[in-house]
């Protein structure tokens, strides 16, 4: 007699509300959906007892899909449908082992976040964190204007400085969605660190310095990305093989006028080692959507107290557009895996 049989309708947890998707789930009548309610992150201990003898579990980056939970869970669990592209919260060795497939949201999310990206890389050089702090703390009417008050780096080109060069760490879908913006502001050259042992895109890099009109488009090591990028994009997926890529040795290497966005994982980038470089000048500024201790992010954190770093608290898909599509996927996908059919967007691992 096996204790854990094989429920006659599939149960599917929910740890994240998808909104108007979710009636895709609730109104179907051959699944069982039991959703994490609550207007906070989905409790662990909530998600080990409810999904025993789940098929499916839908989560965010937030949720750490293991082996506590796929042991919790127990033979029944076929798919884990994350509403993000990134997927470092999910061990996908332990996917493989138990033959779990995996579905994400890539693609549909590329705009939203390269243009929060470049919205960060604008605040971020021209100072629009402190000036927005500045006006909110009625600082305003006692303000001597002065030419160089809130000045930063300009992000386009100009007369003056006819070169720019953008830089990324980690060079997909979203980076070149953010060189495509860039170009309007006359980048001239970008450099970026391709993936360990993977080919040289010469062809696909000749095609994109002409697309844009560069002087270059140039796979580099990490050291001459730090040296030559004005504006350094991380856009890594995190993972143990990119922690605290960007560190002191990296930081110290940087031009003083540079600034560093983080678009990616919080992971890639040492926390203590940049708000070291940004109190020492080593760069100008920073621009973070993401933060290697998030969400535990207080108004003491280092890097909120830092003057000249902008803080966002991973909102960098936050499109209404966006987020209503990555729901719909998201539900669509753990659908799929539990009635047996193709994910419409399976991650390949
Ligand atoms: C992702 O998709 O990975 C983002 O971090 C959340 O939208």
């Amino acid at each position: 007699i096996h204790s854990m049989s094989f429920p006659a309708r599939p149960k599917i947890v929910v740890c994240k509300d998808l909104g108007p998707a979710m009636p895709l789930l609730t109104d179907r009548e051959d699944i069982d959906v039991v959703p994490w309610t609550e207007d906070r992150p989905c409790d662990r201990a909530w998600l080990l007892e409810n999904i025993a003898g789940a098929a499916g579990v839908v989560v965010c980056f937030q949720d750490m899909v293991d082996r506590e939970l796929v042991n919790a869970a127990g033979p029944n669990l076929r798919v884990v449908s994350t509403i993000s592209v990134g997927h470092e919260h999910i061990d996908l060795r332990i996917m493989g082992e138990h033959k779990i497939q995996v579905g994400y949201t890539p693609d549909i999310l590329t705009d939203a976040v390269a243009d929060s990206a470049v919205m960060l890389a604008l605040m971020a050089t021209r100072a629009a964190g402190q000036s927005y702090s500045f006006v909110k703390n009625n600082e305003w009417p006692a303000f001597n204007w002065t030419p160089f008050a809130f000045c930063g780096p300009q992000l386009s080109t100009t007369p003056f400085s006819p070169t720019r060069t953008a830089g990324f760490l980690g060079f997909g879908r979203i980076a070149h969605a953010v060189l495509t913006r860039l170009a309007a502001f006359g980048i001239t050259h970008c450099v970026y660190t391709p993936r360990p042992g993977a080919a040289h895109q010469t062809t696909r890099d000749a095609q994109l310095k002409a697309k844009h009109n560069l002087a270059a488009v140039t796979p580099v090591d990490l050291g001459t990305l730090a040296r030559d990028s004005d504006i350094l994009f991380v856009l890594a997926p995190g993972g143990p093989s990119t922690r605290h890529l960007i560190n002191e040795v990296f930081l110290r290497q940087m031009k003083p006028t540079s600034v560093l966005v983080n678009n990616g994982r919080g992971s890639v980038v040492d926390s203590a080692a940049l708000a070291l470089a940004l109190k020492n000048k080593w760069i100008w500024a920073a621009g973070l959507d993401v933060v290697d201790e998030e969400p535990q992010v207080t108004a003491e954190h280092p890097l909120v107290r830092e003057p000249r770093c902008v803080v966002l608290p991973h909102i960098g898909s936050a499109a209404i557009e966006t987020r209503a599509e990555m729901a719909t996927l998201t539900a669509q996908n753990v659908l799929a895996g539990v009635l047996g059919g193709q994910l419409p967007m399976a991650l390949d691992y």
